[in-house]
């Protein structure tokens, strides 16, 4: 099998780049990513010399280099997780999610159309559904598509491509929709890996609003397992929720990081909320359980104390994506 992962740079894209390699070593992975912010080759550094592994620098928004790839050997798979993925940049500036997240998905849709690929997974996220409130029911595949910031937004736009893709040209398409996702390797500028790091350093950390607000958390590798499901056994022009039932209250996440590290909560310090705050998310993944079999192995109030672990070993990994240094490790290796 030959898979094109798109953001495989990215935090969800390299975990599960180093999951297939260890998985199925007869699958082959191209990795195209433009190395935004967001993408590090050093979160691949230990896979980098697999022969069953290719980088290649790019643009998906750019049909001239996708095609490139293409033309050099076809894909049986497209797994598209690259996508501007941060509500707040989205808020201060919505024109990437836009080139990416939709005109690039866009891109991805036509090639898979010319050269008749196998399985088109579209990466996408619980936001498209919008808010729940507290008493609500969690959301399923049928939940209506009410997104509220410009990102959730760009994200439904190209879910209703993907739609329209399988239904207009038959192209197989398969869509996930995750919630919160927590692991090695996240960047950040994300909730849970930026309280971790500030606290490390002893500086304030920031809560939005009151912060009563729910997310719903699952482990990348949970995540990952569901997207080898869907590979494997999602069954064209569906759309699978994936979510591990672990709803929490974003201060008592941001309580139990500090207690877990022993830093006392003075650190937390309250500012001004997130506009258009979504306030509640939480994922009905019944269908997934039931016709893919799959379920979730870790729960976020278990394994939280490794994940903190995770960022104190690799102090050195995080202090660099916090100060941009990790280009120059691309540029030592790949060239400007
Ligand atoms: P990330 O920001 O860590 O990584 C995104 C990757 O995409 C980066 O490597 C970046 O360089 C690359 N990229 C951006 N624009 C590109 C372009 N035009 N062409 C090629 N590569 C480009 O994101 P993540 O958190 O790993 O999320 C991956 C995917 O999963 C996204 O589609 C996101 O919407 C979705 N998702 C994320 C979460 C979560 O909790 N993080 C949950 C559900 C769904
Ligand atoms: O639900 C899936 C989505 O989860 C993905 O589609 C997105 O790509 C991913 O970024 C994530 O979106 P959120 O906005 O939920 O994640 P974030 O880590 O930015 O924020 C989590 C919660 O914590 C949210 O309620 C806002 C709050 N928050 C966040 C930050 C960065 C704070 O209170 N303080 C902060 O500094």
């Amino acid at each position: 099998m030959r898979i094109l992962v798109t953001g495989g740079a990215g935090f969800i894209g390299s975990n599960f780049i180093r999951y297939v390699l260890s998985h199925h070593p007869d699958w082959r992975i191209a990795n195209l990513d433009k190395l935004t912010y967001a993408g590090n080759l050093e979160n691949l550094r230990d896979v980098e010399q697999c022969p069953e592994y290719e980088f290649a620098r790019g643009d998906i928004a750019d049909y001239s280099t996708v095609n490139a790839l293409f033309e050099k050997r076809p894909f049986d798979v497209i797994v598209n997780f690259a996508a501007e993925s941060h509500v707040d940049r989205s808020i201060l500036d919505s024109t990437p999610f836009i080139d990416t997240n939709i005109k690039g998905t866009q891109v991805l849709l036509d090639i898979a159309k010319r050269y008749g690929i196998s399985k088109f997974i579209q990466v996408s996220t619980d936001e498209v559904y919008g808010s729940l409130c507290e008493k609500d029911p969690p959301f399923t595949e049928d939940s209506p598509l009410r997104p509220n910031s410009p990102y959730a937004a760009s994200k439904t736009s190209s879910d209703l491509l993907v739609r329209a893709y399988h239904i207009t040209f038959g192209v197989p398409t398969v869509i996930t929709r995750c919630s919160n996702n927590y692991g090695p390797y996240q960047f950040p500028e994300k909730l849970i890996p930026l309280m971790i790091s500030n606290a490390l350093e002893d500086r304030p950390l920031p809560v939005y609003g009151d912060g009563q607000n729910i997310r719903d958390w699952i482990h990348v590798d949970d995540h990952c397992r569901a997207i080898e499901l869907a590979i494997l056994k999602g069954i064209s022009g569906e759309i699978y929720n994936i979510g591990a039932g672990c709803e929490i209250k974003n201060l008592d996440l941001v309580k139990a990081v500090l207690r877990v590290l022993g830093k006392p909560e003075s650190l937390i310090k309250f500012v001004p909320d997130r506009l258009g705050h979504d306030r509640r998310y939480a994922i009905d993944a019944r269908k997934i359980e039931r016709e893919l079999n799959w379920k979730p192995k870790y729960r976020l109030f278990e394994v939280l104390p490794d994940i903190i672990e995770w960022y104190e070993k690799n102090e050195s990994w995080w202090r660099r994506v916090k100060t941009g240094e990790y280009m120059a490790y691309y540029e030592k290796v790949y060239g400007s």
